[in-house]
């Protein structure tokens, strides 16, 4: 065998199927070796007490994307995807955006420019089809699946974004044809409409309004409509960032009864409750994301939907905006009314340590399960398996050191992400990840950049693994 260029030693590999003591070799960045006394390395990381997993695959994400007049965004893809590398992730999966009346090349163009030459890690896109004419959906997107941009998002609700019924069996049905994966955000957008209006009406504008203008109900029906229309045409969905324990039942029951319904939760939805909204001004502008957090029951039903298998995805929805800004969550017009506040919060570079700290560290999921959770599912859901989302010979070398017993106060201080805040300030995490390596080469190393924006490649993808039909 040739000389490997590193080993990374005496530490425990852990996947989604096996907790292994082994090292790693690496070559021309690619696992080659799995085993003892690999020799030697131009480079040998030794690891003792430390665990190597799978890079993180944070399959949902929003960067540089437009917002709304005079809203920006607060990450591109330099720091955006810094934020991921340091917060232990080594992909990461942003949307392309079709703004209406937009070509989807148009729109991938424009992404492709953004991200080319600035990221840290590795980067596919979904696309967001906002506008699915017969052109958007009979020429465009066929082409498009063919060339590797295998999955879609699309809304029920938002102003200039939310599909009817007739534009999602369409878009479903092209789905099936082209066996691209669909992501739903399923609220009511007429209902929302309903209780905003009548908000507004009664004077009721702050930001902690935008929870009670989003309540469960208004989540369920429409987890409930999509899967009935995923039926119906007999296609696979994913169902994104459930926040509550009646959305993740009617996945369940789709589950039981043998649809290919899959879902997703976040960071949100287990440690932040609606009652982060509150405060006398704009403060809970900070949590302004939808759906919204919820109650303690929710974040319950979620860990359950987490432990039983019923989500298979957690992902963060990172959808930053800075908080003391005009162009970010204090926008004068969000002053007026919670209808104008931008919607997402911060957080692709929390998400494994609030899982790793509150699921495996409280017992709530063993560690292989938060290795599926946060990587090897995402690389199968949306067509990157075998070649990531694992530490198996012939994989990238895409590897998470975490030291599962360092304690960190998470704090705006230590991240790397545009906003000017956390959501999870002060949470006490035990576990962090110490250094990520992308394709063999670190990339970012106790909480600092190590490498160069740049290292990150686009990746084009297969059909997903687990939607597959027979
Ligand atoms: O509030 C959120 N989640 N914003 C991000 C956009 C989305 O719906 O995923
Ligand atoms: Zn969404
Ligand atoms: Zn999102």
């Amino acid at each position: 065998m040739a000389r490997l260029d590193t080993i990374i030693r005496n530490g425990t590999v852990v996947t989604a199927a096996d907790t292994v003591a082994c090292d790693i070799g690496i070559k021309d960045g690619v696992v080659v070796v799995l085993g003892r006394d690999l020799g030697d390395a131009d480079e040998v990381i030794d690891i003792s007490g430390l665990l190597a997993l799978p890079g993180g695959i944070d399959s949902h994400v929003h960067f540089a994307q437009p917002s709304g007049p005079d809203i920006v965004m607060a990450d591109g893809f330099a720091s955006g995807t810094l934020a991921a590398a340091c917060g232990g992730n080594t992909t990461v999966l942003p949307f392309c955006m079709q703004q209406k009346g937009q070509s989807l090349r148009e729109a991938l163009k424009q992404y492709h420019a953004a991200a080319d030459g600035q990221c840290h890690v590795d980067v596919a896109f979904h696309m967001i089809i906002t506008d699915p004419t017969e052109q958007v959906l009979g020429q465009e997107l066929p082409a498009l699946v063919e060339d590797g941009y295998t999955s879609l998002k699309i809304f029920m609700t938002y102003e200039g974004m939310a599909l009817n019924d007739r534009e999602i069996l369409e878009t479903l049905s092209v789905a099936r044809e082209t066996r691209a994966l669909v992501m739903v955000h399923a609220e009511n957008y007429d209902a929302i409409r309903f209780l905003t209006d009548r908000l507004e009406r009664a004077g009721k504008t702050a930001p902690r309004y935008h929870a009670t203008s989003r309540p469960i109900p208004v989540e369920r029906e429409a987890t409930h409509r999509a899967i009935s229309l995923a039926e119906l045409i007999d296609v696979p969905i994913v169902i994104v960032h459930v926040s509550n324990g009646e959305a993740m039942e009617e996945i369940r029951r789709a589950q039981i009864k043998g649809l290919k319904i899959f879902g997703e939760t976040c960071p949100q939805y287990l440690v932040l409750t609606e009652k982060d909204l509150d405060g006398l001004n704009m403060e809970g502008a900070r949590y302004v994301c939808s759906p919204p957090p919820r109650d303690a029951a929710s974040q319950t039903a979620c860990w359950d939907g987490l432990s039983t298998g019923v989500f298979s995805l957690f992902s963060s929805d990172h959808c930053p905006f800075r908080y003391n800004d005009t162009h970010g969550k204090l926008v004068p017009k969000g002053r007026t009314s919670f209808r104008w506040v931008p919607n997402g919060i911060p957080g692709v570079e929390t998400r494994l340590p609030i899982l790793f700290s509150e699921g495996v560290g409280k017992g709530r999921i063993d560690l292989n399960r938060f290795v599926a959770l946060t990587a090897t599912n995402h690389a199968k859901m949306y067509g990157l398996y075998p070649r990531k989302g694992t530490i198996a010979i012939g994989s990238d070398a895409d590897i998470a050191i975490w030291d599962p017993r360092r304690k960190v106060t998470i704090s705006q201080s230590l991240m790397h992400h545009g906003s000017d805040y956390t959501p999870y300030e002060g949470l006490e995490v035990t576990g962090w990840p110490v250094r990520t390596i992308v394709r063999g080469t670190m990339v970012a190393g106790d909480g600092i950049a190590a490498g160069k924006p740049g290292h990150g490649r686009y990746l084009s993808r297969t059909r997903s693994l687990l939607a597959a039909r027979p």
